[in-house]
């Protein structure tokens, strides 16, 4: 770790406290001048850092930028093989962990950017992506012997996960619109892509790179035209370490169910958490749309439905709408 790198590191763990030059350059074991430039750096890359005289340097309480030390301060034991990278602006997240993959890199490598200039969202959409306001996250996961089945799985316990790690920052409800969209009310609030490479011959997942991503803030400008009367935000006024926050909240809670012993002790969390069991739902596939009662959630997060001539399915992905009342 480089100066600056360490520097971040003491004063993100160390929010609103004052350090003098003489005592940060004795613990990072360097000379004051090389203090005085990673203050500099960290303000060009827009921490707000106070300078007070005979008490040195602070970084404000308010100050909400992603950073691998802003996140790992909160991350728990359990994501020890987590591998943060956090870049200001990307193309996708998703794209930049499929290319690690196929170079080899081990299960844990995380990129988390500030913007996304490309952001990737599922059926060939992309996902708005501004800076500053959201966390856009991919994890490349090499699980043992998954099925196609069982990779499923990976999407909806990072929607559990989700819905928890909101909850535990903010004071809102969040709920799943089956099967990967995170929702807060009516508003759309986050939304996962999962891609997944599998074996020719074991048909067995290689790797999956989970994509997540979180309207944390609203944008500067707003959402577009097209998204404006469907997404939401978590919060609404900005928030301490908000982003941080968050997306460590999230790391610690995926990382719980995905190397818990029981892989299906989260399913149950899921149906609780759906917000389309019992709801007339529009079943979209292929470009057309069918009339569906959501029946339930079947043990592997498979929706069950009833269409309108009786005949019963269970769906393992694919695109839903809902309506809300
Ligand atoms: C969707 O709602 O359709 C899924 C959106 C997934 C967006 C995330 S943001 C981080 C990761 N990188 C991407 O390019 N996409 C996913």
């Amino acid at each position: 770790m480089g100066t600056k790198e360490q520097l971040l590191a003491l004063f993100e763990s160390n929010k609103g406290v004052y350090f003098s030059g003489e005592a940060i350059a004795q613990k990072l074991c360097v000379s004051r001048t090389a203090v005085w430039k990673a203050v500099k750096t960290l303000r060009s890359e827009g921490y707000n850092i106070d300078a007070v005289s005979n008490k040195g340097y602070c970084l404000s309480v308010t100050s909400d930028i992603l950073s691998v030390q802003g996140i790992q301060k909160y991350l728990n034991p359990l994501c020890s093989d987590v591998k943060l990278a956090v870049f200001p602006v990307v193309e996708s997240t998703n794209e930049m962990v499929r290319k690690e993959a196929a170079l080899g890199t081990t299960e844990g490598y995380t990129v988390i950017a500030n913007e996304q200039t490309s952001g990737k969202g599922r059926i060939g959409r992309s996902f708005f992506s501004p800076s500053d306001t959201g966390i856009y996250m991919s994890m490349l996961l090499r699980p043992q012997n998954y099925s196609s089945q069982q990779a499923v799985r990976i999407t909806t316990m990072a929607a559990v996960a989700a819905c928890e790690a909101i909850e535990a920052v903010s004071d809102e409800r969040a709920q799943i619109k089956w099967v990967n969209d995170i929702y807060i009310g009516e508003k759309k609030v986050s939304g996962i892509l999962t891609e997944a490479s599998f074996g020719l011959e074991s048909g067995l997942l290689d790797y999956a790179v989970l994509g997540i991503g979180i309207n944390v803030y609203a944008p500067k400008e707003g959402f577009p035209k097209e998204i404006e009367n469907i997404a939401g935000t978590v919060f609404h006024t900005s928030h301490n370490d908000g982003k941080n926050r968050l997306a460590a909240e999230f790391l610690n809670r995926f990382m719980a169910y995905y190397t818990a012993r029981d892989q299906t002790d989260y399913v149950e969390k899921y149906r609780n958490r759906s917000m389309v069991i019992g709801k007339e739902i529009q079943v979209l596939f292929a470009g057309k749309s069918e009339k569906a009662l959501a029946l339930g959630i079947d043990e592997n997060c498979r929706l069950l439905v009833r269409y309108e001539d009786g005949r019963e399915e269970s769906l393992s992905s694919g695109e839903i709408s809902v309506r809300f009342s």
